[in-house]
């Protein structure tokens, strides 16, 4: 078999590069080890930053989107008791939106599958070769068979623990990686949003999110230790420890039910350097992950892939080589900002078990300058709604 593009991972990177390839006229093909049931039912993100939007609604998957989303003109922040808003809007001109990336994972199946896109689910021991030659190749079981894909080139877009970084040799690879001491717990619930807007609470019990995925179902979040395990956690010590850790006011309102899906993540920063090695290009997890405070892994995810449509389009209508050149460094000056801002967000709103008196106290202190400043609500702005594209 022959293509152009060969595609590694059939979530939001591999399925938004395949469309704006299709787009383009430029052949490409799909190989996901999960199935399509598996996908379309995989709870994850939430938030979209405006760029992102535009991008779903550029390649025609926006329909439902633009009429379930709800848009956020401002975010809170809560600690010591107070609650500060912060007007992302008129600080920043721009809003946020809450649509699942369960949605859009559904959304790009479904558009897929009128395009005829070849997916290939189920595919096994996927593996890349011959990189650095002039027709690299991928190969994978399926149905008990050996299949074998040469390309023009391969998109690693599988995730963090995918195989494509993993084929590009360690002495050509840099990585760059923080761990932090802690998880966050996860319920979706079939209720209404505590509050209309998202509130990140920093309280010495820990950090708690309130966030939600629509009118009527909510998603929390709780940091809990990195070992944590989700089945510790009924229902009810969910609600009870998250309503410890809300401003009373906010707790009142609180309206508790039974969880959807519960789960914990382990916070991470890391960035895999170059993004590019021969004729593999990595996008969205498979090359860098941030801990989920600020909402920036899909969003990340989306700029990666325009970023390579854009340089894939541009070598195949013109020749011209100079964005595939030119990609790993521009994704890469965007990564570093979103890293930035991410690592930061954790730090003003998490309680680090090891953190002495004085880090307390001056975390404390930023969260107080930050939430009355003008210039310090400006800098949280800009970076939240999405730093714009280079
Ligand atoms: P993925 O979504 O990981 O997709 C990679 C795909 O590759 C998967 O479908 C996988 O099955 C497939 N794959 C992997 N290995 C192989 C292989 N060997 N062969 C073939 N296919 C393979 N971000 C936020 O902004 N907010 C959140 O609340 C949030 N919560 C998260 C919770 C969890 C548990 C996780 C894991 C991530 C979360 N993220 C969150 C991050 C966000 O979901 C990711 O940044 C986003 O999914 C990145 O998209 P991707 O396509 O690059 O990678
Ligand atoms: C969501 C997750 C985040 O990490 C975040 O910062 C905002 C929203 C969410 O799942 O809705």
């Amino acid at each position: 078999m022959r293509t152009q593009v060969g595609i590694v991972g059939g979530g939001p990177a591999g399925l938004l590069l395949a469309r704006l390839l299709g787009l383009a006229g430029i052949e490409a093909i799909v190989l996901e080890r999960r199935t399509p049931e598996y996908l379309r039912a995989r709870i994850r993100a939430g938030l979209l930053e405006q760029g992102t939007v535009d991008l779903l609604n550029e390649i025609g998957v926006g329909a439902r989107l633009n009429r379930e989303r709800l848009i956020h003109d401002g975010v809170e922040l809560a600690f010591d008791g107070q609650r500060r808003r912060i007007d992302l809007k008129a600080l920043s001109g721009k809003s946020v939106t809450i649509y699942g990336q369960a949605e859009i994972q559904n959304d790009l199946m479904d558009a897929h599958e009128a395009a005829g896109t070849p997916i290939v689910y189920e595919a096994e021991d996927v593996s890349l070769h011959g990189l650095t030659g002039e027709t690299p190749h991928l190969r994978y079981r399926k149905g008990g068979k050996q299949h074998d894909i040469t390309c023009d080139f391969i998109a690693g877009c599988d995730g963090f623990h995918g195989v494509s970084r993993e084929a590009i040799p360690p002495d050509v690879l840099r990585v760059y990686e923080k761990v932090y001491p802690f998880g966050w717990l996860g319920i979706l619930s079939e209720t209404p949003p505590v509050n209309h807007e998202l509130i990140y609470n920093n309280h010495e019990r820990g950090f708690a999110l309130c966030t939600m995925r629509s009118l009527t179902r909510s998603r929390y979040y709780l940091q809990v230790s990195a070992e944590e395990d989700a089945a510790h956690w009924s229902d009810d010590r969910f609600w009870t420890e998250l309503k410890g850790r809300l401003p009373p006011d906010v707790a009142a309102g609180l309206v508790t039910g039974p969880s959807i899906e519960k789960s914990v993540a382990p916070l991470r920063s890391f960035v895999a350097e170059p993004m590019r090695h021969g004729r593999l290009f990595l996008a969205g997890d498979a090359a860098h992950i941030v801990p989920p405070t600020g909402a920036k892994g899909l969003n990340l995810a989306a700029a990666d892939v325009r970023f390579l449509a854009e340089a894939l389009v541009a070598h195949y209508k013109t020749g011209n080589a100079q964005l595939l050149d030119g990609y790993s460094a521009r994704c890469l000056a965007r990564v570093w900002k979103a890293q930035r801002f991410s690592w930061w967000m954790t730090s003003l709103t998490h309680r680090f078990p090891d953190a002495s008196p004085f880090e307390r106290r001056a975390q404390a202190a930023e969260l107080a300058y930050i939430t009355s400043s003008k210039a310090g609500q400006t800098t949280l702005a800009e970076n939240y709604v999405g730093l714009p594209f280079a």
